[in-house]
């Protein structure tokens, strides 16, 4: 079948595939415009990394709150009194310095073709391998946003205290399923949480006058003592017991054991929706670290997919924390 547009028949099939290349994201989409794109955010993260490893979990936990508001479009790098990075959950990121360092190099090399959007997505999964994780293939090519919201933020990333069903629920409202729930929120193989998110399994869980039953007993003594009745709440504590800065498959074999930090994280076991594909990472089973590390990497994937903007959306920034103002 052909399509006339003026005088010139052009195949449906070209027309077809034209609009698929404008509006989806591909492995190598600066290879011609910035060939330098990828080894640039690289170099920067791999240094950044070097020096403190916790920009680590930084970027992980920031390229997850980005794409869950409004799609991964750098919405999260935006400065601005209501923006997303005002957001209580969004207070403690970290790495912004770098991914403008990554930005300004790039601007020199290439101006005005490489998105934040992008930067962030590379620097994510560069970020994850300078700590032991396996490396993937970045699809390029979003565009950045220009809208910014906090309240958005709060609507849409889950706390520390959602039930199972309203998680399944959020993921799935990003095209996400539960399998890919379970293997993102591995994620949490990495980085800390504030005693705020989880003192109120320590003392008196449900009004119950008494911890929340799931803990591990001989591990309660250890998060009591770290987040004591009354103490600091802003008090850091690693997701991972003794793994806090290695991406691997421990997490699981924490929570398989009553010790998950989280409330939402020890969900994971409790509830037979997910503990069917947390159990395929523990230690029981045959090769659960390159298991782990394959599907993680492909589950990033797909979430650094959701509510994509290409072609014509969005804009390229020319720095990252502000939108362009011509
Ligand atoms: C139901 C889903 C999730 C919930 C309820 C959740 C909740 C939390 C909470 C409460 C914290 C501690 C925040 C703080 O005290 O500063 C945290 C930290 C973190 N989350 Fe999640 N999370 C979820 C999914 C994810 C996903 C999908 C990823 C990445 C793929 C992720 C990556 C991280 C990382 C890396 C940290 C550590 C941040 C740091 O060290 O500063 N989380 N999460």
């Amino acid at each position: 079948m052909e399509v006339y547009s003026g005088r010139i028949k052009i195949p449906l099939i070209v027309l077809l595939l034209s609009a698929f290349a404008i509006s989806s994201t591909r492995v190598g989409f600066y290879k011609t415009t910035c060939p330098q794109a990828e080894a640039i955010v690289q170099y920067v993260v791999q240094s950044a990394v070097r020096s403190n490893k916790s920009y680590a979990s930084g970027f992980l936990q920031m390229f997850f709150h980005d794409c869950f508001v409004n799609g991964c479009d750098a919405s999260i790098l935006l400065d601005g009194n209501l923006s997303e990075k005002t957001a209580a959950t969004n207070l403690r990121l970290r790495g912004f310095d770098v991914i403008d360092a990554a930005k300004s190099m790039l601007e020199t090399v290439c101006p005005g073709v490489v998105s934040c959007a992008d930067i962030l997505a590379l620097a994510t999964r560069d970020s994850v391998v300078q700590i032991g994780g396996t490396s993937w293939a970045v699809p390029t090519g979003r565009r950045d946003g220009l809208v910014s919201l906090k309240s958005e933020a709060e609507s849409n990333i889950p706390g520390p205290k959602a039930s199972m069903d309203d998680q399944i629920k959020v993921f799935a409202s990003k095209g996400l399923n539960v399998k890919d729930l379970v293997i993102l929120v591995g994620g949490h193989t990495i980085g800390t949480a504030a005693c705020s998110t989880f003192i109120h399994r320590l003392y008196n869980y449900s009004n119950t006058n008494g911890p929340d039953p799931t803990i591990d007993q001989p591990f309660l003594p250890h998060l009591r003592t770290l987040c004591p009745l009354g103490g600091e709440q802003a008090t850091r504590v690693a997701l991972d017991t003794n793994s806090v800065n290695t991406f691997d498959t421990s997490f699981f074999d924490n929570i398989r054991s009553g010790r998950g930090v989280l409330e939402t994280d020890s969900m994971l076991w409790t509830d037979a929706r997910t503990q069917k594909y947390a159990q395929r990472f523990t230690k029981t089973r045959r090769s659960h670290q390159s298991a782990f590390n394959k599907m993680f990497a492909k589950a990033m994937v797909k979430m650094s997919k959701i509510e994509l903007k290409t072609g014509n959306q969005g804009e390229i920034r020319r720095v990252c924390n502000t939108i362009n103002t011509n």
